[in-house]
């Protein structure tokens, strides 16, 4: 049950498992009090006392500054000198908002959020606090959602000029969050091309940290999510707050620590390149903002977005279903591919259990590499002389689904696209265009282009059985300009772009249910849950050595589930790093994920191929459990030389368990390793070696097992629950 708990000035929002409070101020300043665990009543004087603010309920501007209390969204130039959550500058060119609340709204489940990817669900409550500053005739609403099944809130504010002046938002983040103390680590996930997400934690300290993007998109550098952990906090045990934004865009995650160490964490649109121009009578949207809280360490905390992610982001007919099993022709010939080659890997494939083939880059245009033909999207007859339906049935009759790679927000300037439309890019006039492997980006704030990029993908959609899309984008935003908008707009460009996908992603995804996409960019450049709402799965990386994948995936889980993450085994050595892996401990790792493979079978030795033939049945058999049960990380890759994760069937009767060391040691003894998650009153058979232990012993005593031999060994075990 979601319950709102009016008492005098305190707003009290709360869910089975946590509690938001809010104090309305005297003139209607909206004071943070509480988010954490369920509590069963908030007295407002505790908070008050703790920031020195008048307990009587007397608060007046000049008694006790503004610079001092904890606020749900803090304005700009009304005597708080911290850094603000929203800026909004008028006709006269100054900037100072004064928002106050004059009305509070509880409504049924939650409103959609126009033109943005946002959670949904039925089993929710929303709080809108209304807010007007009457000076600059701007109305605001602070949104909170809470559903039934998460600790957690889901923030955003819609902004609305009501004045017959156009107001200028310079600044609108969708979630500011107050915090009493600064005893808190801060974790971000930050990392580059083929290392992702690397996961780095340090202290709070007096000041300001942050995280962001101004790529044009989440970028493989930073993710749009922030965690704060108490300093004891572990896996297990302990507070753990986290906030992701439901955007794939320029991005700001920040947490600012004052004199009094108190925190502020932050996290919208990055504003360096943004503004937004409200004319009267419109209304902008931010992003939204999940929002969750955690007793139970860093587990909990990812237990409650992977929750969201499951339940209320994650939409179309493959939400809940098992992924197919792919195999993807990119690492196998990379451009150099024709019809007969593709069929002799699909053949093997097919053989061996694969359900899906996936024809990646270069088959367009004339495209031999990747300097040409971005936006010429009409077959190369060089390879597939009987065009795309033929390969599709070919693919089609030997058992498998056909999917097939687009790049559709780019143009290369050797292109039809680029010689006919050079000014369908982004761009400045007068600066040189530069390139991002070779390529431009598509100014995708025009209709025109997003007509045109809507057609080009749906059209082929359309006029070829293709069962799944890879969409990838592989360039960062540089000499932003449009040619379109005007002056007074530019910085409005980056955010115009986004609307623009995502307007194209909506209609496509509408119009071809049955397809089912996967997300990438540059390998894990825009994981985040903006494109989750459209494509249910993301390609984690391009880097597909299975340890490198240890710390990407183990990073990733923080907020994605497996069913979220692609994850495929490839050749050796591996084509990024240049080891080689047991073809065992490629699977065990890729098989947490949405499982496929990235190589040519038909140049495995056929004890490989035998080893894959295995790996996919069983994958076959798990995967429920493997895409949709609950994940936990037990052994951390980024703190010693050992992986380990587990995930739990839904009913807890199902188990699958993955070790993996990266460095082989001798005289040593593989790790107990301490399972979560399982029935403590069931006993567990694990296939691998027949053993019974029941739930408690696994997870007080844990599993035992004996150490593989040699480098990146990798073992896995089946556990099923046993009457
Ligand atoms: C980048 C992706 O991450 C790769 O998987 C592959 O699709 C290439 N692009 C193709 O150009």
């Amino acid at each position: 049950m979601i319950e709102l708990i009016q008492t005098g000035d305190v707003l009290h929002l709360r869910n089975a498992h946590v509690s938001y409070a809010i104090y309305l101020l005297e003139g209607g300043i909206p004071m943070h009090l509480y988010f954490g665990a369920r509590v069963d009543s908030i007295n407002p004087n505790a908070v008050l006392r703790h920031y020195d603010l008048p307990t009587d309920g007397h608060f007046s501007m000049q008694g006790c500054s503004l610079d001092h209390t904890p606020q749900e969204y803090p304005s700009y130039g009304m005597g708080d000198l911290r850094e603000g959550a929203f800026t909004v500058r008028r006709f006269d060119g100054t900037r100072s908002a004064d928002l106050r609340v004059v009305k509070v709204e509880v409504v049924e489940g939650k409103p959609a959020l126009p033109g943005l990817p946002a959670t949904f669900g039925d089993n929710a409550r929303t709080l809108l606090l209304h807010m007007q500053d009457a000076l600059l005739g701007l109305h605001a609403v602070l949104s909170y959602t809470m559903f039934e099944d998460v600790a957690g809130v889901i923030r955003s504010v819609s902004f609305q000029n009501e004045s017959d002046q156009p107001l200028v938002l310079e600044r609108a983040y969708s979630l500011s969050l107050e915090l009493p103390d600064s005893r808190w680590d801060l974790i971000t996930l930050s990392g580059a091309w083929s290392r992702e997400r690397e996961m780095i934690r340090r202290p709070l300290t007096m000041g300001e940290m942050r995280v962001s993007s101004l790529k044009g998109a989440t970028s493989l550098h930073n993710s749009n999510m922030l965690f704060l952990a108490r300093p004891e906090t572990t896996e297990a045990q302990g507070e753990a707050i986290g906030a992701a934004l439901v955007y794939s865009g320029n991005f700001t995650a920040a947490v600012h620590v004052d004199s009094h160490r108190t925190s502020r964490m932050m996290l919208g649109i990055n504003d360096v390149d943004f503004s937004w121009t409200l004319a009267p009578g419109e209304a902008f949207h931010t992003p939204e903002a999940v929002t969750v809280y955690s007793r139970t360490g860093l587990d909990g905390m990812s237990a409650q977005f992977h929750t969201i992610c499951r339940e209320h982001l994650v939409r179309g007919q493959y939400a809940h279903a098992p992924r197919p099993i792919l195999l993807n022709n990119w690492e196998a010939t990379y451009f150099n591919f024709n019809e007969e080659k593709l069929l002799k890997i699909a053949e093997t494939a097919a053989k061996v259990g694969v359900e899906l083939f996936v024809l990646d880059d270069g088959w367009f245009g004339h495209r031999d590499d990747d300097h040409t033909s971005l936006g010429d999207w009409f077959v190369d007859k060089r390879k597939l002389p009987d065009g795309l339906t033929h390969l599709a049935d070919g693919i089609h009759s030997l058992g498998l689904k056909f999917g097939l790679w687009f790049e559709p927000e780019m143009i290369s300037p050797k292109s039809e696209l680029y010689a006919a439309h050079p000014d369908w890019c982004i761009h400045i006039d007068g600066r040189e265009r530069i390139e991002g492997r070779n390529q431009l980006i598509l100014d995708l704030s025009r209709e025109d282009v997003q007509d045109f990029m809507y057609h080009a993908v749906a059209d082929i959609l359309a006029s070829n059985p293709i069962d799944y899309v890879k969409w990838d984008m592989n360039r960062n935003f540089s000499n932003v300009g449009s040619a379109l908008l005007p002056p007074e707009r530019q910085k409005e460009l980056p955010h115009r772009y986004m609307l623009g996908l995502y307007a194209v992603l909506e209609k496509l995804v509408q119009r071809f249910p049955n397809v089912l996409f996967e997300s990438c960019s540059s390998g894990g450049g825009r994981f985040d849950l903006g494109m989750l709402y459209y494509m249910p799965q993301t390609w984690c990386s391009d880097n597909t050595d299975a340890l490198c994948r240890c710390r990407i995936q183990y990073s990733t889980s923080l907020v994605f589930p497996p069913f979220a993450m692609g994850s495929h085994v490839s050749a050796v050595p591996n084509h990024q790093t240049g080891r080689i892996t047991p073809i065992s401990t490629r699977g065990n790792v890729a098989m947490s994920g949405c499982f496929g493979y990235e190589l040519d079978l038909n140049s495995l030795s056929e004890d490989d191929l035998n080893a894959v033939r295995e790996q996919i049945t069983r994958v076959k058999a798990l995967r429920t459990t493997l895409l949709y049960g609950d994940f936990h990380r037990l052994l951390s890759p980024y703190e010693g030389n050992d992986t380990a994760w587990m995930t739990v069937s839904r009913d807890k009767r199902e188990a699958v368990v993955m070790y993996t060391r990266a460095q082989a040691l001798s005289f040593t003894y593989a790790p107990l390793l301490t399972l979560r998650g399982l029935d403590e009153t069931l006993s567990y058979r694990i296939e691998e070696t027949g053993e019974t232990y029941s739930g408690a012993e696994l997870m007080q005593l844990g599993l035992a097992f004996p150490l593989p031999w040699g480098d990146a060994a990798s073992v896995s075990f089946t556990l099923h629950a046993v009457e």
